[in-house]
């Protein structure tokens, strides 16, 4: 291995934690260009990882660490197939659907592990990419030059925009665009967190923009479009044949992806609970309360295992009824998460939390100030989520309701990324909404959140 002299030091002194810390997180494995030089070698993906262990699938319920426990995921089809197209680059730029939707982190990207991405290769890696740079006009020519290029996609937002429709019921009459993502009178531009690529078999909707099948319940049929918009789009391809996309969708169907272990609780499904993947893989499209956890309401300390870990599924079960239940400040989380024991909404409806706010915008979030035609109210926006496509009113900063299993191996949340943990997550809704918790009562709702 050559010796590079990064801000991190020497590569070959970096090298065992960077192993540790790429086979729990990439499976990238890249070290030792120069400032400048090229890469002529790409890391291998987890795919090449898992065929080097002798094998080309992860078995199911395989754990991937998290900040809570562990997650894994769970596919009908026996094993998760990472030789499956959803993992091979479809286009001329080397990315696939993986570099984007990452089993090992929920089957989203998270910061840390785009971070490390970013050093083991440079910035050269495929998900660096001007298409999904701070600005789509970047100086991407150094090392440097290329981290702060690649400032928002270190924290796991990719740059997604649209204009505004001509028949749209407001116009943008102002714009501030910090990175110049490249925003106007005319056009949105805006940063995102890939949603979960899991737990479609009880999904109603796809895309936050949701364009194709708002409520119709086709799920499948907006999952092929997804698929082939993104091989054209994102990965720079031809067009798919219409089998590859079909098999990327039939793959994506097949996976439940759900967090099951939870530190201090042990397995999410010891003494009658139904938490974990297999479970939700059988779980129906219905609107119901949660229930995954009533088998631990009033558990007495020591008649599961110990009392500790007693105490703690009984914590878990007093978020669930938390969820479920009516808030003394008006509304409550199942009002919206009503797919049960999923958490996404039952009718595909989309609903503004607040996420796009201007009074929780970020350092280089772009500010949008918006103006209905017809009433002249005027709003300020960093994201107008549907509004973009459907060019409403009243679709501004609605977005798509996400399922919410497995989310402890995805922060940061909402579509912007504002909540680091599921704390500021409950926290915000608290700001935002007017949910009334006690201090308790947020542990409560929060080890919940964390054992979906
Ligand atoms: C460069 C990163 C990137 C790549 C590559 C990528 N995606 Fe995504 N994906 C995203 C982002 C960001 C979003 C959410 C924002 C949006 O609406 O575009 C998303 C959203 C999705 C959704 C919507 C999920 C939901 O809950 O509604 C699906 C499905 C999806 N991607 C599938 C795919 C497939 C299949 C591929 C490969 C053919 C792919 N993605 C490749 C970044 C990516
Ligand atoms: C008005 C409808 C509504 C209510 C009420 C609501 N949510 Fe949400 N929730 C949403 C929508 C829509 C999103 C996605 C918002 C976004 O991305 O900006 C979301 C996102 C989330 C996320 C982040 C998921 C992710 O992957 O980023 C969590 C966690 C969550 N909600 C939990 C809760 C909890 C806990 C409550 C009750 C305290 C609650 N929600 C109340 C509609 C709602």
């Amino acid at each position: 291995m050559r010796s590079m002299v990064s801000r991190f030091g020497s590569c070959s002194t970096f090298a065992p934690l960077a192993t540790a810390l790429v086979t729990a997180l990439t499976g990238v494995m890249a070290c030792g260009q120069a400032e400048g030089e090229s890469v002529d070698e790409l890391p291998p993906g987890i795919e090449q990882r898992v065929q080097a262990l002798g094998g080309s699938e992860l078995p199911n319920n395989f754990p991937f660490l998290n900040a809570a426990g562990s997650a894994a995921t769970f596919s009908t089809a026996g094993a998760v197939d990472l030789s499956n197209p959803f993992h091979v680059p479809q286009g001329a730029n080397g990315r696939s659907c993986e570099s984007c939707h990452l089993p090992q982190t929920g089957w989203s990207v998270i910061p840390v592990e785009v971070e490390l991405r970013f050093w083991l290769t440079q910035g050269k890696d495929p998900i660096f990419n001007l298409l999904d740079a701070d600005s789509p006009t970047a100086n991407v020519s150094t090392t440097l030059a290329r981290y702060s290029a690649y400032s928002m996609l270190r924290k796991g937002l990719f740059r997604r925009g649209g204009n505004v429709p001509a028949s749209a019921e407001y116009e943008i009459i102002a714009f501030d665009d910090p990175p110049r993502a490249g925003g106007s009178l005319t056009r949105f531009e805006a940063f995102r967190r890939p949603l979960a690529t899991a737990n479609f078999h009880i999904a109603r909707n796809v895309g936050w923009h949701d364009q194709n099948t708002n409520g119709s319940g086709d799920v499948h049929a907006g999952l092929i479009s997804q698929a082939a918009g993104n091989i054209t789009g994102g990965q720079q391809g031809a067009p798919a044949a219409p089998e590859v996309v079909e098999a990327i969708v039939d793959y994506e169907e097949s996976l439940a992806f759900a967090q099951q272990f939870v530190f201090g609780a042990g397995l999410l499904t010891a003494c009658g609970a139904r938490g974990g993947p297999e479970h939700l893989s059988e779980q129906e499209p219905v609107n119901a309360r949660f229930d995954l956890f009533d088998a631990w309401i009033d558990l007495v300390p020591g008649s599961c295992t110990t009392v500790a870990a007693d105490r703690k599924r009984a914590q878990i079960a007093r978020g669930q009824e938390l969820f479920n239940s009516p808030n003394p400040g008006g509304g409550s989380c199942r009002g919206c998460h009503n797919a049960a024991n999923n958490g996404s909404n039952v009718n595909g409806a989309l609903f503004d939390v607040g996420a796009s706010r201007a009074e929780f915008r970020e350092p280089r979030m772009p500010l949008y100030t918006v103006r209905n035609k017809a009433t002249l109210e005027v709003r300020q926006t960093t994201d107008p989520g549907r509004a973009i496509r459907s060019g409403l009113w009243a679709d501004m900063d609605r977005f798509k309701t996400p399922s919410l299993r497995g989310v402890s191996a995805r922060a940061p949340y909402f579509h912007n990324g504002i909540a680091d943990t599921l704390e500021d997550v409950v926290r915000h809704y608290e700001v935002a909404l007017g949910f009334v918790f006690t201090r308790q009562q947020r542990a409560d709702l929060v080890a919940f959140l964390e054992a979906l």
